[in-house]
């Protein structure tokens, strides 16, 4: 455990942004986090405290004046048993897609489709990650967390985390208070398949798929995602940089009767959530590029930096496509990346 001053923070964020860090260090136990953070009180402001896990959700616009602590808690353990389900907690520093190929491989079910999803599982909660008809919450029984104003380890139930689309309590109320040290899910012994989603029915048949496993699954959805998601090692990226907006019914079926091929999803009674890479594709964006700031050109929803944009690049570019989409649509899009 060592304090480095003034570090490129360019190899810790899949959009590969050089910025510096005031201070980093990395922690690998509770002990070593407890330490940093009291060190970090006479070292800086208090606020200017970032845990970073894979950094594959995150656009850095300026250099961070605090300290980085990159999470580095290791750890799977089956805690629990019972007839339908294996409890299987995992410390925040263990890398997503290893941890779901580690559940494949031992048949504990219910991440397969949260396959390729690059990053750490302690951000896991923190945006309750999802793709393919999963969510994180459909698999979560409780999760650890460090409270950095009280000082003390908290549990955290399902309730309690408040989960939504792309949102969490750590998200909104208890923005940069917790650190989450371990997440344990509820993973079933028998399979359910979720294939209704999207292409991946279809594509379990290209691969000639005679019988349904967590592992077809799995593969499946790594076939899809490959052929349109770019690669964070081969281009810089955050994956979806907008979430699809939620809008109301009526808003709908007037926007369809302009635009019929917008694609929506009922919500609920009243809301309807559509794609926002159709929306920004429509605009004209998609495989737009200013400088090294772009739009990807097999998914208009992912934001890339080709080599050397800056985060203001992006984020400028982002504000533009806002813009444009509301002007078109009369749609307000939200970013979905943590911006800092
Ligand atoms: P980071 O980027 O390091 O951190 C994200 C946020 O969480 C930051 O605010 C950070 O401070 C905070 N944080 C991280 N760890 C902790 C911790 N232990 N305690 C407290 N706070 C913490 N997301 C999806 O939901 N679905 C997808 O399908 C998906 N596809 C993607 C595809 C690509 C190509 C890329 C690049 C990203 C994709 N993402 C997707 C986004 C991203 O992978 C997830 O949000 C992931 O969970 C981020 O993990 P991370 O460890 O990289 O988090
Ligand atoms: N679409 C277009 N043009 C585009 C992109 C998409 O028309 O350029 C249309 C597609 O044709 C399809 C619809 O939009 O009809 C949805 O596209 P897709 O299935 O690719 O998914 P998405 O809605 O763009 C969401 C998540 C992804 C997740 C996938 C699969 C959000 C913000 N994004 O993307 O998550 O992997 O579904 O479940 O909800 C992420 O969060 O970083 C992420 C990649």
């Amino acid at each position: 455990m060592q304090v480095q001053e003034n570090i490129s923070l360019r190899p810790y964020n899949t959009f590969h942004i050089d910025v510096a860090a005031k201070q980093f260090a990395a922690f690998s136990s509770t002990d070593e986090l407890e330490t940093l953070h009291a060190f970090s009180r006479f070292t800086v402001d208090s606020s200017r405290l970032l845990i970073l896990g894979g950094g594959s959700n995150i656009l850095f616009i300026n250099n961070f004046s605090g300290l980085v602590l990159k999470n580095e808690l290791k750890g799977i353990e089956i805690i629990k048993e019972d007839a339908l389900h294996y409890y299987v907690k995992v410390s925040a520093g263990e890398n997503w897609h290893q941890l779901v190929l580690h559940c494949i491989a031992h048949n504990y079910a219910g991440l397969e489709n949260l396959s390729l999803i690059p990053g750490c599982v302690g951000a896991s909660p923190m945006q309750n990650i999802g793709a393919y008809g999963v969510e994180i919450k459909d698999v979560f029984e409780s999760l650890e967390a460090y409270d950095l104003e009280d000082k003390k380890v908290v549990t955290f139930s399902l309730n309690d985390c408040e989960f939504g689309y792309r949102e969490s309590v750590f998200k909104r109320r208890h923005k940069g208070r917790f650190v989450i040290l371990n997440v344990t899910y509820r993973l079933n012994k028998q399979p359910l398949f979720n294939t209704s989603y999207g292409a991946i029915e279809q594509e379990l048949q290209g691969m000639g798929v005679k019988e349904l496993s967590i592992q077809a699954i799995s593969q499946a959805v790594i076939n899809i995602r490959s052929s349109k998601l770019p690669d964070p090692a081969q281009i810089g990226n955050a994956g979806s940089f907008f979430k699809n907006p939620q809008i109301s019914i009526e808003q709908f079926n007037i926007l369809k009767e302009k635009y019929a091929g917008l694609p929506g999803y009922p919500v609920n009674e009243y809301n309807i959530k559509v794609a926002a890479g159709w929306l920004i594709e429509q605009c004209g964006w998609k495989g737009y590029r200013e400088g090294d700031a772009g739009v990807h050109a097999k998914q208009a929803l992912v934001l890339v930096n080709y080599a050397n944009a800056g985060g203001e690049d992006i984020y400028k570019l982002s504000g533009k496509i806002i813009e444009s989409v509301q002007n078109t649509f009369g749609i307000t899009l939200e970013r979905e990346v943590n911006i800092i």
